[in-house]
This record gives structure tokens, sequence and C-alpha cells, in this order.
């Protein structure tokens, strides 16, 4: 869990890569996990290096158990999973640039003094020195000779000189490289596991594999010239993106500031609104109380008086009172005055209702004071009274409030009924559709002809003009004239009886009947000539006044 959090701490770049000891990781050859001085230490893939006892308490994961499958662990360093070789720990390459900076704590510090800074190296000797002890070790007669470099320029020369040995043949020393088997080796490996291959003096080798790495080495220094190219990028964005934050909140901030203005100037508007309403309202119900306060008064008086007459006065004060006495109850009697309060207390807040721009932005809610009044609401449509069967008709409600004008709005509860004047249980479904603007449009598909009794009631009265009447005719025109089989037995053998069919018979006879063409012939309407029986007449009357009367005789 540490190391995950180090590595928090590391992406987040609160601290330097640094170990407990507070020690330079990459600098010295002291074990980077438990700030000890390195004991061989080996190489992780991930070119990280730990001291034997670090690498032996290295954390596994996945499942130990289960074969085929490596043994994985995580670095300490970088918690990256890494793989470990099959064959045990013992198979990490050994990390020689740790072995080869002398094992020793400070190394960044002057091998000789170990007070100052290391500064140069003395490539006769091997070791670091500050700048002081530097001036020593040229003044000094036997190392005056000595060749001293800078030490960043210096390859790690402390490594130079110093011996390799075979892990398998200690005292012989790897000098040869197997270009097979990829991997040093010494005199006594080529006659063991490696005979035949072909090999190499590391010193030859070393230049080939040394110029792969070295490209390797090149494309890898590009990529992290990339990646930091990319991560000043990310930089530069991830400020401009503050920047805008900061930008856009300013935006809103001013935005809701104006919102809120305008919100509280309608708000303010809505309520000096609502006030104008009551006193307005207060008023018109204070004049109605006052006036009828005043005929009340007045009746009393004249109730008082008329009875104190009766009760009291002779015989000859009545009749002389009573003309004055009755003309003014008469007129007291005949008083105009409504029955109903003037004004009603129908004052709503509709808070969706869009009341238009306040300093730029939209704002909603609206006082409403209208009231409907049914007897002010009003029945329109091309033909109210009349319906023909199975076919959809309807009526449009247009309602007005009290004080007759439009209502502007939907929402009423509008109801109506169509029921057959003589089949009871023959009622009509009408449907009621609001169009939102104070008119409604009932429409409706009578099933059976007759007379229909519409209501419609709003807000549970009648509307003007309701009830009424309808009249549903019958989906067929009806047949004026006889169904019959011959002009001459219907018309009682009249010579100038006609018949729609346009049959006549000789013998000067109009009309269709015995012995014409086709006799007997199938019965048939006289109005139209029609011979289905049920069916709707195809003709009307004929205009001709002469047939006309010529027909009605037919049907006689
Ligand atoms: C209903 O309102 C309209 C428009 O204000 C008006 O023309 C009409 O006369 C009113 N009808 C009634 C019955 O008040």
């Amino acid at each position: 869990l540490s190391h995950v959090l180090l590595l928090l701490l590391l992406l987040l770049g609160q601290v330097p890569y640094k170990t407990k000891a507070g020690r330079d990781v990459m600098a010295a050859s002291i074990c980077p996990a438990c700030s000890e001085p390195c004991v061989e230490p080996r190489l992780l893939p991930c070119l990280h290096s730990l001291c034997t006892p670090c690498l032996r308490n290295l954390e596994t994961v996945g499942e130990p158990n289960r074969a085929n499958t490596a043994l994985r662990a995580l670095c300490p360093l970088c918690d990256a999973e890494i793989a470990l070789p099959p064959g045990g720990l013992g198979q990490l390459v050994p990390d020689y640039t740790a072995l080869g900076r002398g094992g020793a704590a400070g190394t960044t510090g002057c091998d000789l003094c170990a007070d100052g800074a290391a500064a140069k190296r003395c490539q006769s000797c091997g070791v670091r020195l500050c700048l002081f002890c530097c001036q020593a070790h040229r003044r000094q007669k036997k190392t005056a000779s000595h060749v001293v470099v800078e030490l960043e320029s210096s390859r790690d020369c402390s490594q130079a000189g110093k011996p390799f040995f075979c892990p398998s043949h200690p005292s012989e020393e790897l000098g040869l490289f197997c270009e097979q088997c990829d991997q040093p080796m010494c005199q006594d490996c080529v006659a063991e596991r490696h005979r035949q291959h072909p090999y190499d003096f590391t010193s030859n080798a070393v230049h080939r594999h040394g110029d792969s790495l070295r490209e390797l080495l090149r494309s890898t220094q590009q990529c992290m010239s990339t990646l930091e190219d990319v991560l000043g990028q990310t930089d530069s964005v991830g400020n401009a993106i503050r920047t805008r934050a900061e930008a856009v909140a300013t935006e809103i901030n001013a935005f809701a500031r104006g919102y809120v203005k305008a919100i509280e100037e309608h708000r303010d508007r809505l309520l000096k609104q609502l006030e104008d309403l009551k006193v307005q309202k207060e008023n018109l119900l204070h004049l109605q109380k006052a006036q009828l306060q005043q005929l009340l008064l007045d009746m009393r008086t004249g109730v008082e008086f008329t009875e104190r007459l009766l009760t009291s006065g002779s015989d000859l004060g009545i009749l002389v009172t009573k003309g004055v006495v009755t003309s003014r109850l008469a007129k007291l009697n005949s008083a105009a005055y409504s029955t109903h309060p003037n004004v009603d207390d129908s004052i709503q807040f509709s808070p969706q209702e869009r009341a238009g721009q306040c300093h730029g932005y939209e704002v909603f809610g609206a006082v409403i004071c209208k009231a409907v009044d049914p007897t002010k609401c009003t029945l329109h449509g091309e033909d109210l009274r009349s319906a023909r069967q199975n076919e959809l008709t309807g009526f449009t409600l247009l309602c007005n409030d009290t004080t007759g004008e439009r209502m502007g709005r939907g929402g009423e509860a509008v109801m109506v009924t169509i029921t057959h004047k003589d089949k009871k249980d023959c009622a009509v479904k009408p449907t009621v559709c609001d169009n939102g603007d104070g008119t409604y449009h009932i429409s409706y598909s009578p099933e059976e002809p007759g007379l229909y009794a519409v209501c419609v009631y709003v807000k549970g009265q009648h509307v003007q003009g309701s009830p009424f009447i309808v009249m549903v005719k019958s989906k067929f025109r009806k047949h004026r004239g006889m169904f019959h089989c011959c002009t001459f037995c219907s018309s009682g053998g009249q010579k100038a009886a006609r018949c729609a069919c346009g049959g006549t018979m000789p013998g000067g006879y109009q009309g269709c009947g015995h012995g014409h063409k086709g006799h007997p012939g199938c019965p048939h309407w006289s109005c139209c000539g029609q011979v289905k029986r049920s069916s709707e007449c195809l003709s009307g009357f004929p205009s001709d006044r002469s047939q006309r009367s010529l027909l009605r005789t037919v049907e006689l």
C-alpha cells in the first residue's frame, strides 16, 4: 500500500523521487528499497536494482500454486508487475553498474575526505575527489602523475580494470561473448556448453552490441523528448482549462445575478398587480355594499312606517297616507339590485404562463383574475341542429369571463351529454378538445337517426343555448314514392299515371303496367325506379310540375 501511495504522490508531482532515508536513489549504490548498502544487487526487468535481501522479500502476486504461470512480483520502486525468471532470483542479471560504484554510502561525496562533494575522478586510483582533495592529489609526489578527469565526462572507470568472473567457473574471467546464446562466457564455457558456437572477444562484441544499444538509446531519448513535449502541452492545456473555467464561472455568475434581478423585478411587478386587483375588487364590493345597505335602510323605513300606519293609524289616516305609502313601497319593491355579490375571489397565479421579458431574460408567471361565466359562453357551428347518421360532426364552445371578455385560456371543466330523445340507452359519446385558447371543439358521431338532446355544461352550469335539439338524419335518402309492380294497379287504372322507371303501356297509358315490355317485371319504387326495397332514393322528385302531379297520382 505504501508503494501505491508513493506512486500516487509521484504522479501528483508532490515529492521528488526519494527513498525513506531521503537519499537520491539513482545516484548511489545504496539499495533504494531498504536504504542499506547494496549486497549483490540485481536488475529487475523494469531496470530498478535491488539488493539480494530485498529481492527475497519481494511481494509476489497471483496464484503461486498455479503451474505454467511465471511467478510475478511488484517492483517496490515503481509498482510495475514483473515476471520473475522461472529459474529463481539467481537468474536476474547482476547490476554491475551498482556494484562498480564502490558499494559505500555517500558516493556522491569525496572518497578521501568524505566532506566535500566529489567533482573529479582519478583514473589511476579509481577514487572520486572533491576539488580540495584533487589539488592535494596533484601536489603529492606519489599521485602527481595520475590522470584526473571531470566526474561528468568520465565513464564509470572504477569498473574499468576490475575483472568479471564467470558465475560457473569462478576462477575464470568473462572475456568472451557467445553470439549464438547472446551472453558472455569464459574460456571454460567455450569448451563445455558453447562448443562450436560462434563467439568473439568481449572487446570486439561490445562494439557491435553497443552500437545497436546506442541506436535504441537514441530512439528512446527521442521518445523522451516527445513525451516531455506532450507533458509541456498538457501543462499549457491545463492552464487554458483553468483560465477558461474561471471565465465561464464569471459569465455564469453574471448571468445568474441578472436572472435573479429580473425575477425579483418580475415578482415585484406581480405583487403590485395583485395589490391593484385586490383594491379594485374591494372597492367594487364596498360600493355594492353601500348601495344594498341604503336600499335596506329605505325598505326598513317604509316597512316600519307602513306597519305603524296599519296597526295604529285611524281609518281616515290610512286612506289619506295610502297614496304616498303605496307609491313608495311599490318603488322600493321594483328597485333593481343584484342577488349576488358583484365581484368574486377569483384570483389565481399561473406559474407556467409566459410573461414576456425582463432585462432581456424571459420570465414566467402571471396573475389571473378571469373567471368563466357559463351564461356568457356561446356555441357555434355551421349547422348545430342537424347531423347525419354515422358521420362525424361537431361544434365549438367559446368561453367568456364574467366581464364578457374572451377567456383566452383553456382548462375549464367542460361537460357535454348527447342523448337520444326516444331511445334513452342510445347515448353518443362526444369528444371535447381543449384548444387552450378559451375555445373547445366538441365532436361526435351519432349511430342512430332521430332527435337528440345536447347539453353543454361549464363548471356544472348550462352555457348559453344549452340544451338544444339535434336532428340526426338517416344515412339514406328516403323514398318518397311507392314500392309497386305497376302504375296501373297502384293508381287504380289511371291512364295519366307515370312511373320513374320510364315504362309505358299500350293503349295510351303513361306509366308502367300490364302488357308493357317485360311485364310482369319486378316491383320497384315509383319515385326513382330503384328495385331494392331498402335502398337510398337515387333522385328527388322531377322538378317539372306536371310530372310531379302525375307522380303523386302514382303514389295513391
Ligand atoms: C364574448 O367575448 C367576445 C369577445 O370579447 C364578445 O364579442 C362576445 O360578445 C362575448 N359574448 C358574450 C355572450 O358575452
